[in-house]
């Protein structure tokens, strides 16, 4: 039902398919695994489709093993009119030793309800229940807000980078 589930977690193995050329998990695969956990907790909250419209704040902390058991938690941290963004931790694990799975990774995924349409859509409000989820919302607004500097330096980049782009498509 929308509106109900605040948190998910997938478990798994890291597989020899996820290796990269160092023989570790790809970059690649990790990203995949936050956006799958992400997507899933955003379309339970709002009931609806939705896309990724944001990742920020990834970092690789340290690497994961092929073979290690990984755990990808994602959590509601904020809603707006159409948005959520969802906190996603990834830890893991070598099982043989049976040690409490460390971080890896923590990043914030932003996801848009869609309608039937393609437009974005209501969702359902998070409201913060324990002190817990209340600092998890307080951290996501500033998050946004300090963007704001870093998104304005993106668009002034991207708009001197794009008469260059539109030169070197003409040659
Ligand atoms: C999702 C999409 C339809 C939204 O279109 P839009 O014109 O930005 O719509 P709006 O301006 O009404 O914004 C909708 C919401 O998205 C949020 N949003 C849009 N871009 C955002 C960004 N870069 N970061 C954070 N939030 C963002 C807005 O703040 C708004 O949230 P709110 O309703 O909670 O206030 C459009 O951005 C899109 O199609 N993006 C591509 C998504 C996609 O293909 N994802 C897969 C990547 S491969």
């Amino acid at each position: 039902m929308p509106g109900r589930r605040r948190e998910l977690t997938f478990r798994f193995l890291a597989e020899p398919g996820d290796v990269n050329y160092g023989g570790k998990v790809f970059g690649g695969a990790v990203m995949k695994w936050i956006d799958q956990a992400a997507y899933a907790l955003a379309v339970g909250w709002s009931g609806r489709y939705a896309v990724t419209v944001h990742v920020g704040g990834l970092e690789f902390e340290r690497p994961i093993a092929i073979g290690h058991l990984v755990e990808v938690r994602a959590r509601l941290m904020r809603t707006g009119r159409t948005s959520m963004h969802i906190g996603v931790e990834v830890k893991a694990a070598d099982p043989r030793r049976g040690e409490a799975p460390g971080r890896t990774t923590h990043c914030i995924v932003v996801f848009v309800a869609l309608d039937e349409a393609g437009r974005p859509t209501e969702v359902p409000p998070f409201e913060p229940r324990t002190d817990e989820e209340r600092a998890l919302e307080a951290h996501a607004r500033h998050v946004a807000e300090l963007r704001a500097a870093l998104d304005a330096e993106r668009a002034a980049f991207l708009a001197r980078l794009e008469p260059a782009a539109r030169l070197e498509s003409e040659l």
